[in-house]
């Protein structure tokens, strides 16, 4: 059997953590091999051996046959790898074009002197985007493109230099569903083409949708592989968590007759009216969800309440009482919480340890002026971070690690644990699991059913259908920046949910 690649107890150990410990993995040509595990187990980690960042203790590895005990950044490419990272690389300012060209312009002489070759590398450029199925012309601008459109671009990059091994790091996380259906049409066709793809994500669902292997790790260790024909997705969670994982995490009493409204939103209008005509209540008890695309408005409504974006007109009540929100600091202080989308741009400050980080939007809240006056309590900042670190299961060494030397689910883990921690009455959640393994993931249900037994508002933001229709009392769609149906979570399907999601364009 030819293989791609074959790595053989790779170990990788970082100042006091133990990333990786004797590890095997091999890739085939034309397969798509799923790496498993949870936050911190050490996916990101192995693939970054291949890409050259990493330098592991120990092991061993053949790329194409090739023997190597390490990569840098160059062999790795040189030896057709390629890797899709989350935060993608492709350049803003350039156009499609020159991306995928970027190093290697083609040239021409013109009277003696070299100049770029822009109808070759348009004509190359198209080749490769037909390929791929973007169809965008060549001069476009990268920044006038969606997420989506952008991997597209760094994947035709890979192929512009003949990758044989591509790596995608959770590739799926920002896109809809109709993209994510897009991507993985170009997965099929380049396994076709005998590229061979590791792929992680934490949507068990696209193990079988895509994966023609599976490898699961567990606090880097080697757990073992398996043909995922012959395997049941909820057979590998105990493989990867350890224990058996609840999906479903709906009311089980059903709501009362006349609920209590908690909380309301009438008439909301942004001022650049990405959101327009945006009313509905969240009643006490229910988890309530918004879904629709991305871009559809959900966001930016969130945005509007919360302070962030400005609106041109619409009401909020807390309880009957209308509440006046000026900025975000003004909406915590009235008793709301926001767990924003995009939380490794916007989410963290890179140099407080994982304590601190939690502290922050409490002590924000207890403070009068809008800055970090008053007193803290460093105490009770630190219990109040082992609580919630052990509770979604954060895996460090302990609450005084640097949080940006964290996993990038675990990053995320206390992100939400900041938020999850302040005494709020409503709680906004965008995407709230994005990045974050299963096991974590019912923790964090779990904690907002508790939050609404205990009477406060939830309403959650989300794009993953399974999180929508398994924890979700209650579901309003949204499209094109109005909302066009609302369901109760038993006559909601996936396709009644698309269908309205879609409505509106
Ligand atoms: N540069 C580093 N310095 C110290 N520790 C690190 C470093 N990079 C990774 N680690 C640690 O190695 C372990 C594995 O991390 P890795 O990023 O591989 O996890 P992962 O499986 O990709 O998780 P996630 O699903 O959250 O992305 C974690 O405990 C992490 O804290
Ligand atoms: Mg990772």
């Amino acid at each position: 059997m030819e293989y791609l690649v074959q790595m053989k107890g790779m170990t990788m150990k970082f100042a006091g953590v133990t990333a990786l410990e004797k590890v095997d993995f091999d890739l085939r040509p034309g397969e798509v091999h799923v790496l498993l595990g949870e936050n911190g187990a050490g996916k990101s980690t192995l693939v970054k051996i291949l890409s050259g960042i990493n330098h592991p203790t120990e092991g061993e590895m053949t790329i194409g046959g090739k023997p190597f005990t390490s990569l840098t950044p160059n062999m790795s490419k040189e030896n057709g790898i390629a890797i899709i990272y989350q935060e993608l690389s492709v350049i803003d300012e350039l156009s499609i074009a020159e991306n995928l060209y970027v190093g290697k312009l083609p040239t021409k002489r013109v009277l003696g002197i070299p100049q770029v070759d822009y109808t070759t590398m348009y004509a190359k450029a198209r080749e490769l985007m037909d390929r791929m199925g973007i169809h965008r012309k060549p001069e476009t601008l990268v920044q006038d493109l969606s997420i989506s459109e952008k991997q597209m671009v760094e994947i035709a990059k890979a192929l512009a230099v003949n990758a044989r091994i591509l790596i995608m790091d959770e590739p799926t996380s920002s896109l809809s569903v109709e993209e994510t259906d897009n991507l993985f049409k170009i997965i099929r066709q380049l396994k076709q083409d005998g590229i061979g793809i590791i792929y992680i994500s934490h949507k068990l669902k696209e193990i079988k949708q895509i994966g023609d292997r599976v490898t699961v790790l567990k606090d880097g260790k080697y757990m073992g592989t398996v043909d995922v024909e012959t395997v049941e997705v909820e057979d590998l969670v105990p493989m990867m968590v350890g224990r058996k994982v609840q999906e479903r995490f709906l009311r089980t009493t059903p709501i009362e007759q006349n609920p209590e409204v908690v909380f309301s939103v009438k008439n909301l209008t942004r001022r650049d009216r990405k959101a327009r005509d945006i009313s509905f209540d969240v009643y006490r008890g229910e988890i309530l969800g918004l879904a629709g695309l991305i871009g559809a408005g959900r966001s930016e409504t969130m945005e509007g309440i919360f302070g962030v974006q400005p609106i041109s007109s619409g009401e909020v009540y807390l309880h009957g009482k209308k509440l006046h929100i000026t900025d975000p600091y003004s909406a915590l202080k009235q008793g709301i919480a926001f767990v924003t989308e995009n939380r490794r741009e916007t989410g963290f400050f890179q140099n407080f340890e994982i304590w601190k980080e939690i502290s922050v939007t409490t002590n924000l809240k207890k403070s009068t002026a809008g800055g970090f006056t008053g007193f803290t309590n460093e105490k009770e900042e630190r219990e109040q971070a082992e609580v919630y670190s052990k509770k979604l299961r954060t895996k460090c060494s302990s609450i005084d690690q640097m949080t940006v030397n964290l996993s990038g689910g675990n990053q995320q883990k206390v992100i939400v644990s900041k938020w999850l921690a302040v005494d709020s009455d409503v709680f906004i959640f965008d995407e709230p699991t994005k990045g974050i393994d299963v096991g974590a993931k019912s923790e964090i249900y779990q904690i907002m059913r508790d939050m609404v037994d205990a009477g406060k508002g939830v309403i959650m933001v989300t794009s993953d259908m399974a999180e929508l229709l398994g924890v979700c009392d209650r579901i309003i769609v949204f499209s094109n920046g109005q909302i066009t149906a609302e369901f109760m979570n038993a006559d909601a399907t996936e396709e009644k949910v698309l269908y309205a999601a879609v409505a509106a364009y």
